[in-house]
C-alpha cells in the first residue's frame, strides 16, 4: 500500500439541535484524528476522496432522536462520519474496481477511505458531463427531484415545489417543466425566487411574503389550485399550501426541513383540509426507485443536452478545500446547508482533482 495514513473525522457526540462544527470543544460534534491505514481485506477498496456531497439528510444520521423503522442510516459516537462522495481508487482487492477508477458511494470524511466494494454505487460512466454531475443533477438529490416528479405528474398539471432553490427542488422544478406542467416554486427570498424563475418555473413566491397564499393562487394561473405539491419543508408551509390543493390532489412528502432546528416546527395542523379536499399524502424515499436509475440517467442526460435541465456552475456551490490546511473545515462546509442564508444550488466540498 503506497498510502500509509489518513485524516479521518469521527462523530464525537450525537446532536439534539444543530451540530457544533468547531473542533476541540467539550460539545464538538466531530473530532479529527490521523490514523494508520490497515492493509486491505478481501473485496475492499482504498479510495481517495475527491468530492463530498453535503446533504441535510446527514443531520438525521447523527441526531439523538430518530424515527423507528424509518430505515435511515445512523452514525454513533466513535464511528467515522461520512456521506455520499466521489473518489478515485488507489488500491483494490475487489474484481470490479482497479486503481484509477473514479467511483461514487458512501465515503468517510477522510483523505482516504477503506470501503467494502458493496458500499460503492459503482464507477462513474464515461460521459461528456462534468464529474460533479454524479453528486448533483444525477446524484442522490437530483434523482430525488427526478423521481419525485417523473411518473407522479401528467402534462398540464399545476405543480408547486417547496425549497425550490435547493438541490432537490431545483431539479424537481425543471423536470416538471420538461414534462409540460405549470410550475410554481417557493423559496425564502426574492433573490432565490429570481433564480427559480431563471430555471424555467412559471412563477416563484417568497414564503415570507404576508400575501403568500394569495400570490400562490395567482401564480397557479387559470386553475388557481395545485394538483401536485412536491414538499420538502412540512410544517406551517405545508398547512398553507394544503388550502390551495385541487380536490383529490396529491402531496408528495419528500422532506421536512422546517423541523431541522426544532422538530415541532415540522408538525402539520391543518388535518381537516385533507378530508375536505380528499387529498392523498404520500411519503417518498429515493432509494425505493434505485432500480430505475439507468432510465433516469438517460432522461436527465438528454434533458441536460437539450438545455432543459441546467447542470453548470450556476446550480452548484463548490466549497474548495483542496488546500492541505483546509481539510479541517469539512464539517463547516457541510454545515452551510443548515444555514438560513444558504445560496441556491447543490453544495459540494472539493478535496482533490482526479490524478
Ligand atoms: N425523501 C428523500 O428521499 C430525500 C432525498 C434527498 C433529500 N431529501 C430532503 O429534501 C430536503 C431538501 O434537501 P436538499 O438537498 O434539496 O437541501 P438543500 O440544497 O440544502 O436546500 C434546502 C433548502 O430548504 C430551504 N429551507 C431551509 N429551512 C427552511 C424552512 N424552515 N422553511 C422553508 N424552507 C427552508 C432553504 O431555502 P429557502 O431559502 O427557500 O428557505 C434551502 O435552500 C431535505 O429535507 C432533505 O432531507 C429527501
Amino acid at each position: 500500500m503506497t498510502v500509509k495514513e489518513s485524516r479521518v473525522f469521527y462523530l464525537n457526540q450525537q446532536t439534539e439541535g444543530l451540530p457544533n462544527v468547531e473542533l476541540g470543544e467539550p460539545n464538538s460534534t466531530f473530532r479529527l484524528v490521523t490514523e494508520e491505514l490497515q492493509p486491505l481485506k478481501e473485496n475492499e477498496v482504498l479510495v481517495k476522496s475527491l468530492y463530498f456531497s453535503n446533504d441535510p439528510l446527514q443531520l438525521g444520521w447523527i441526531r439523538k432522536a430518530s424515527y423507528e423503522n424509518a430505515g435511515i442510516r445512523r452514525i454513533f459516537p466513535g464511528e467515522p462520519m461520512g456521506g455520499f462522495g466521489l473518489g478515485q481508487v488507489i488500491e483494490s482487492t475487489a474484481d470490479q474496481y482497479k486503481p484509477g477508477d473514479i467511483v461514487n458511494g458512501a465515503l468517510n470524511w477522510a483523505d482516504y477511505s477503506i470501503v467494502k466494494a458493496g458500499a460503492l454505487t459503482g464507477k462513474i460512466p464515461d460521459s461528456s458531463l462534468p464529474l460533479t454531475t454524479s453528486l448533483s443533477t444525477i446524484g442522490l438529490t437530483g434523482l430525488t427531484g427526478y423521481f419525485g416528479i417523473y411518473g407522479q405528474v401528467k402534462e398540464g398539471d399545476t405543480v408547486i415545489v417547496s425549497a425550490a432553490s435547493g438541490a432537490t427542488g431545483l431539479v424537481a422544478v425543471q423536470v416538471a417543466k420538461a414534462l409540460g406542467c405549470r410550475v410554481v416554486g417557493i423559496t425564502g427570498s426574492d433573490e432565490k425566487c429570481k433564480f427559480v424563475v431563471g430555471l424555467g418555473a412559471d412563477a416563484c413566491v417568497n414564503y415570507n411574503d404576508p400575501e403568500l397564499i394569495e400570490k400562490l393562487k395567482q401564480a397557479l394561473g387559470e386553475k388557481g389550485t395545485c394538483d401536485f405539491f412536491y414538499d420538502t419543508v412540512g410544517g406551517e408551509l405545508l398547512d398553507k399550501v394544503m388550502t390551495l390543493m385541487t380536490k383529490n390532489g396529491l402531496i408528495l412528502v419528500v422532506g421536512a426541513i422546517s423541523g431541522f432546528k426544532d422538530v415541532t416546527k415540522m408538525y402539520v395542523k391543518n388535518w381537516p383540509q385533507v378530508i375536505a379536499s380528499r387529498l392523498t399524502i404520500k411519503g417518498f424515499i429515493v432509494s425505493d426507485y434505485l432500480h430505475k436509475v439507468e432510465e433516469a440517467r438517460v432522461n436527465l442526460t438528454k434533458w441536460i443536452q437539450e438545455g432543459k435541465i441546467r447542470n453548470d456552475s450556476s446550480v452548484l456551490n463548490v466549497i474548495d478545500l483542496t488546500e492541505e490546511s483546509k481539510f479541517a473545515d469539512i464539517p463547516k462546509a457541510w454545515a452551510l446547508i443548515l444555514d438560513e442564508n444558504k445560496k441556491p444550488g447543490k453544495v459540494l466540498t472539493k478535496l482533490a482533482d482526479p490524478e
